[in-house]
């Protein structure tokens, strides 16, 4: 649309100015260390063209937006055998909540929760060691980005592993209910592994293409998968802020505590955000603050 660029370097300068970020999360030292007073956002465009603002070169940790590529990959790995292992619904509960597994026997509701999450990157890993399945993962997201240095950040991995004691008992009671195929230790490396990719906004919109059937983007997946994990990405991407995302903002979205959002605008726009301040639902608050200016500057909301 004509002025977006102009809008974002508005909305960049907004953000700093309310200088309202929220807190970076606690619970991984590596992650709490990030200053929160950052910004960033590209918008990769339907002609090619990638409009950013902010901080727009600098990489963050990409945690649970990793969820999205890693849901592809699987999907692309074992098909719809993996719905038998997790189901498609929003939780209504918090990313790391362990609460529904007893109730529903160890299948986790959705595949961007923690442990729907742990079970996803179970089936890509399929019996194979850790790198190899991680290589894929990396192969994956450097084709869908079309950018081969993105890497994976080994102190956000090292940091997250040396405190992940809630993961590591969602991956230990899901192996009890016979929903993990690999040690469960091996699947949880992966996981963190995964969590702890580092990519710009630029590189994070880049890959988004593939999601959002732009002309031109890699064909790594089919458009009914696309259709089918944007869906999810709407229903569950925001764990129990599901909702009130849909409602602002009005695309489907994946958000990550460390503090990037995915958003896709189908035939559109890719769109990465990025500010490591967190909301109460662990997801980015000028990030969704921004989303929001966004969908309305734009009239990009699918509804
Ligand atoms: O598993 C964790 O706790 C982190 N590696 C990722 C969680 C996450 O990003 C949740 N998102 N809001």
């Amino acid at each position: 649309p004509e002025g977006l660029q102009e809008f974002l370097h508005q909305l960049n300068d907004d953000m700093h100015a309310a200088a309202d970020w929220g807190t970076p999360a606690g619970y991984i030292p590596e992650l709490a260390a990030v200053d929160p007073a950052q910004f960033a956002i590209s918008v990769a465009m339907a002609d090619g063209r990638t409009i950013s603002a902010g901080q727009h070169d600098k990489r963050f940790s990409i945690q649970s937006v990793s969820k999205v590529f890693t849901l592809a990959a699987a999907l692309g790995r074992i098909g719809d055998a993996l719905w038998a292992r997790v189901g498609r619904e929003p939780s209504g509960t918090a990313f790391n909540s362990i609460a529904l597994l007893e109730q529903e026997r160890g299948r986790p509701r959705n595949p961007f929760i923690n442990a729907g999450a742990i079970v996803t990157t179970d089936a890509l890993l399929d019996g194979r060691q850790p790198r190899d399945a991680l290589a894929e993962l990396i192969q994956f997201i450097r084709a869908a980005a079309e950018d081969s240095d993105i890497h994976i950040d080994k102190h956000v991995a090292a940091s997250e592993e040396a405190t992940g004691h809630r993961n590591a008992a969602l991956a230990h009671y899901l192996y009890s209910f016979d929903n993990l195929q690999n040690d469960p230790d091996l699947t949880l490396g992966t996981y963190m592994h995964q969590c702890a990719i580092a990519m710009t906004t630029d590189q994070l919109a880049s890959a988004g293409r593939m999601l959002s059937g732009l002309e031109g983007a890699p064909r790594l997946i089919s458009a009914r998968r696309a259709r089918r994990i944007n869906a999810l990405m709407m229903t569950c991407g925001h764990y129990d802020g599901s909702g009130d995302f849909a409602y602002r903002v009005g695309l489907p979205g994946k958000s990550g505590v460390g503090g990037g959002i995915l958003m896709i605008a189908p035939g559109k726009a890719s769109i990465a955000v990025w500010s490591p301040g967190l909301n109460h639902y662990g997801n980015s608050k000028a990030g969704t603050e921004a989303a929001h200016r966004l969908a309305n500057f734009t009239g990009w909301s699918v509804f």
